[in-house]
């Protein structure tokens, strides 16, 4: 196997799914994000980790990535949350797919083709806050709901909204929460009782209990990461993706000499470099060129040096006993050190979201701690 892997524990996951449990209480529904390769740790483990652990639902954001589960035996109701186009409607009655309706001409493809096969599909209505992302204006609600309730074959089993700032913007969530509030309530007056009303994903979950509604959609914090959440408010969630490596190898590097592309780094004195066959085509992001570290033998080194495309350079030259073939930890712990996933997209200038699903198809994904302990090239 290539020496460079992505480990991932379900357990985590599993565990992250108890930890949102125990923040929203029994009452309210979970609907697990599994998008984009369940933010990377692979869909189809994360999404039965979910399922075991009691999601109710699970959410992806293509409707390619639904059937994608679905050929694969899922059989958990599964919302697109995406924009799609009506084009693609008779695939969501298909493959029992959830859409999560933004137009009316999105509903009347449905419900033309939900109709054709004397079936009723169910959907979720997605409604815009304030985030001017997908969804049907607020203020169109009172034009189009009587329209959209005229449409034969679709039953709207729930509501959603998307927060564009609750941990650090108040008074727009407030804002948000109300209006939400107030679609809620003009869609159970015109279409009925919609039992999945939902607006947190993980950082509302976190900050903002009164945004929870019936259901909450946690993405980022069942793979055991949080934006903008501060310390005090972070609940003991547990990482579930580690990105290790060994050294290919090593070499000596004399004062004065350069490392990698672009001359950008001199080696300040004498040392010992770390050839690590991982790069930005694995989805290590080139922005943390000389500026991430590395575990080898339990300490940091610093990443020196351009991130290529298929290795990056370590300064090992503080851990004399390290030999070709040891561990190194880019992402995850060692000894007693950890490189978080804050960790890199801080250094890197992003967020967490994107380290994590940025991870590419060529790292072989470990799964620590399946049942059957099996690994997916
Ligand atoms: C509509 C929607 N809901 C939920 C989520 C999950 O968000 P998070 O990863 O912050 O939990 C996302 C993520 O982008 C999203 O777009």
């Amino acid at each position: 196997m290539r020496p460079a892997r992505l480990e991932i524990s379900l357990n985590a996951i599993t565990h992250n799914l108890g930890v949102v449990r125990s923040l929203v209480g029994d009452g309210v529904r979970v609907i697990a994000v599994v998008k984009a390769e369940a933010y990377g740790h692979g869909a189809l483990r994360a999404a039965h980790a979910c399922r075991r652990a009691g999601a109710d639902m699970l959410a992806v954001a293509l409707v390619e990535e639904g059937i994608a589960l679905r050929q694969q035996g899922i059989l958990t109701p599964i919302l697109v949350m995406g924009a799609f186009l009506p084009s693609q409607a008779q695939e969501f009655v298909a493959w029992r797919l959830t859409p999560a309706v933004m137009s009316l001409e999105q509903a009347t493809a449905l419900s033309a083709a939900a109709h054709r096969l004397r079936v009723e599909l169910s959907a979720h209505l997605k409604v815009d806050t304030g985030m001017s992302r997908g969804g049907l204006r607020h203020d169109s609600l009172r034009e189009l709901l009587p329209q959209l309730a005229a449409l034969p074959a679709l039953r709207y089993e729930g509501i959603m909204s998307h927060l564009a700032d609750p941990a650090n913007s108040a008074e727009f969530t407030d804002r948000q929460r109300e209006l939400f509030a107030d679609a809620v309530a003009q869609v159970t007056a015109v279409l009925g009782p919609v039992p999945y009303q939902h607006l947190a994903a993980s950082a509302a979950i976190c900050c903002r209990p009164d945004c929870h509604f019936t259901t909450v959609r946690p993405g980022n914090m069942l793979y055991g990461a949080l934006e903008d959440v501060p310390t005090e408010g972070r609940p003991p969630l547990r990482p579930a993706m580690a990105l290790k490596a060994c050294i290919a190898l090593l070499k000596p590097a004399l004062a004065g000499e350069v490392v990698s592309y672009g001359c950008t780094y001199r080696v300040p004195r004498d040392t010992t470099l770390a050839v690590v066959p991982v790069g930005y085509a694995d989805g290590y992001p080139r922005a943390l060129s000389s500026q991430a570290e590395a575990l080898v033998g339990g300490q940091r080194c610093p990443l020196v040096g351009r991130v290529c495309m298929d290795s990056v350079m370590v300064d090992v030259g503080g851990v004399p006993t390290c030999r070709v073939g040891d561990e190194v930890v880019l992402l995850g712990r060692q000894g007693e050190e950890t490189i978080t996933v804050e960790e890199l997209a801080r250094r890197a200038g992003t967020i967490t979201q994107e380290i994590m699903a940025r991870m590419g198809s060529r790292l072989p994904r470990v799964y620590m701690d399946d049942e059957q302990g099996t690994t997916d090239a």
